[in-house]
């Protein structure tokens, strides 16, 4: 069944869990989250980005969506609309039927208005107001954490956040978190605790000290009721990065947020983990194998079914490491 965030993520406070949310853009990715949701028995959260909605077409997401609520309607899902760039983009999002919408309001409303706390804020809360009234969640963004498409500079657009602005200034802050959320009644909050957008997020291994655990602790404290949000987590993992060069893909060397690290910010108000870039790499390194060993192949389905069973075990590996396998 459709659910909202605010419903699925209360249960994971109370029970102790939080949900990965993969994004969206084709048949392949829904298949493999909800053959992954539906062996491991958990509640499922699809999120379609701005990139997702001109690569397939707003109608186009919103029904393969649908259809998994309709194939799989023993699974609590979620239809998150992921970085919303205004108002009128969420509330066209509430409008097509999603349940959960995301405001953010670090991205600019157009090239002349720049995005300030005061304009967070407003947009915030205004969204709020409209998706409230008709059972519709509300995330929003506080903090240096950016997004692919925002153009906010180098630390944010997916190329790594290290050297380029000091560990504490892209922290977000507890008080004005406290503030932000009082004053927009957000169901969830992104915070900036360390990480960044895609595939090159850190260059070297980390060493168990990613996430800065004392800042969400702080952070979940102060608004112990609103939910925390983490972008940027993919772990990238490093056996797909191998399997991707081996056949002939180039990728420099790069490292992304250990799952150890993701169930330690979890167990202090974590709930919400979103999830691409892993996905992506899964299913390139497949096809990329399966074009490289079976060269007289010409049938699209037969990598692209490649491509989903290596989603769908990254997708099983992260429910089952979150804690909400068993719980739909
Ligand atoms: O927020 C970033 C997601 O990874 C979406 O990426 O805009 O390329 O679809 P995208
Ligand atoms: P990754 O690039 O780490 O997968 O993050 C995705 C994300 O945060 C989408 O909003
Ligand atoms: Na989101
Ligand atoms: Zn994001």
């Amino acid at each position: 069944a459709l659910v909202s965030l605010r419903q699925l993520l209360d249960h994971a406070a109370e029970n102790d869990y939080g949900l990965p949310a993969f994004n969206v853009n084709n048949l392949e990715q829904i298949h493999a989250i909800m053959q992954a949701a539906d062996e491991c028995d958990s509640p499922v959260i699809m999120q379609g980005s701005a990139g997702a909605r001109k690569y397939a077409g707003e109608p186009f997401l919103r029904h393969l969506i649908a259809a998994a609520v309709e194939a799989y309607p023993h699974i609590p899902i979620v239809m998150h609309q992921d970085h919303g760039a205004s108002p009128s983009v969420c509330v066209n999002a509430i409008r097509s039927g999603f349940s959960s919408v995301m405001m953010d309001g670090s991205l600019e409303a157009d090239a002349k208005t720049p995005s300030t706390y005061e304009y967070n804020v407003k947009v915030t809360s205004e969204v709020v107001g409209i998706a409230h009234s008709v059972g519709v969640s509300v995330e929003g963004e506080l903090g240096c954490l950016g997004s692919l498409e925002s153009g906010m500079g180098e630390a944010e657009d997916g190329h790594g956040a290290e050297g380029k602005l000091s560990h504490d200034q892209l922290l977000t802050d507890p008080e004005e978190a406290a503030d932000f959320v009082k004053k927009t009644g957000v169901d969830a909050l992104a915070i900036a605790i360390g990480t960044s957008h895609g595939a090159y997020k850190f260059t070297r291994k980390p060493t168990g000290d990613i996430l800065a655990i004392e800042r969400i602790k702080e952070i979940h404290q102060r608004i112990p009721n609103t939910h925390l949000v983490m972008h940027g987590s993919s772990s990238v993992p490093q056996e797909w990065l191998e399997i991707i060069r081996q056949y002939g893909g180039e990728m420099k060397e790069t490292y992304g947020v250990p799952v150890e690290e993701i169930r330690e910010g979890i167990k202090n108000g974590v709930r919400k983990v979103n999830i691409d870039t892993d996905i992506r790499l899964a299913m390139t390194g497949a096809i990329r194998r399966h074009m490289s060993q079976d060269k007289s192949n010409f049938d699209p389905r037969k990598f692209l079914k490649e491509a989903t069973a290596a989603a769908k075990d990254i997708c099983k590996a992260r429910f089952e490491s979150f804690g909400c396998a068993g719980q739909a």
